[in-house]
């Protein structure tokens, strides 16, 4: 059926159901917004939503490998958060290297596979170097991908593309999208099937803006500490009554 009153988005999204048979995002990358919110509606300073964010990224990656998702990139940190307080950075800072330190056992034993998205310019040279070895050490894992978006800007990964690109000494006319994808952070990661935001915006950010071109952006108000098995599988069900086009018109419209 066509026509403008042949579907209603927000009541199908109301409604949808999470069907374990259904289209599985391959690759999902999750906006962690709200951390300071959760802790202000409880009376706790910013730095505990930061520490109950942290903890919830175990919980939503154990529940992604139950759902089959093969890759999720979190944003830990962008190049934009330097900007905050000083004592939140070093905060933020510590989370990422004890995170690192009190998981990264377990994390290598339940088969995860870490990569690292971002510059490391600024990261403190012992912090830079616990992401290396996380990174080599679970190099084979295949279970699922945790990519951490840390020290993390899109246009910073494009222009370090061209860099990279430049520096290769290749000819403007042989410039191709298939390039910049290959010469970006990860470049044997997929672009994004869906990218989940909480805290209630409906921005990127400067997150992932090249891979999320054709990406299915989905937004809850939730608080990120928040969103757990439940609200995973609902983002996934609206991702599964989506109409991915591609920028192609459907087959039974033509
Ligand atoms: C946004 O909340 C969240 C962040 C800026 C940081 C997210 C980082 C983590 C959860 C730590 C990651 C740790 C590892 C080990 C990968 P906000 O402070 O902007 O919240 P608000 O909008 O309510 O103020």
């Amino acid at each position: 059926m066509s026509g403008i009153f042949s579907r209603t988005p927000k009541e199908t999204e109301a409604d949808a159901v999470y069907n374990p048979e259904g289209m599985i995002p391959v690759h999902v990358g999750i906006i962690m917004d709200g951390n300071g919110r959760w802790a202000r509606s409880r009376g706790m300073p910013r730095a505990a939503g930061h520490r109950a964010g942290t903890k919830n990224i175990r919980r939503v990656l154990i529940e992604a490998v139950e759902i089959g998702i093969k890759a999720l990139t979190v944003y830990a940190f962008s190049t934009e958060n330097w900007a905050r307080p000083k004592d939140e950075v070093n905060h933020l800072m510590r989370l990422i290297s004890q995170g690192i330190r009190d998981e990264l056992d377990e994390l290598d034993a339940r088969g995860v596979r870490i990569l690292h998205s971002g510059r490391t310019a600024g990261v403190s040279e012992s912090l830079q170097a616990e992401i290396s070895e996380a990174v080599e050490r679970t190099r084979q894992n295949d279970v699922i991908t945790l990519n951490v978006a840390f020290n993390y800007g899109g246009r910073a990964e494009i222009v370090d593309a061209i860099k990279a690109i430049m520096q290769a000494g290749v000819r403007a006319e042989d410039v191709t999208e298939e390039m910049v994808s290959q010469h970006l952070y990860t470049p044997d990661l997929p672009d994004p099937d869906l990218i989940i935001r909480t805290g209630g915006e409906f921005r990127l950010s400067n997150f992932l803006i090249w891979q999320a071109a054709y990406a299915e952006f989905y937004s809850t108000p939730t608080y990120w500490p928040d969103f757990d098995e439940v609200e995973l599988r609902k983002a996934v069900a609206v991702f599964q009554h989506r109409d991915r086009r591609f920028g192609k018109i459907k087959d039974t419209e033509r």
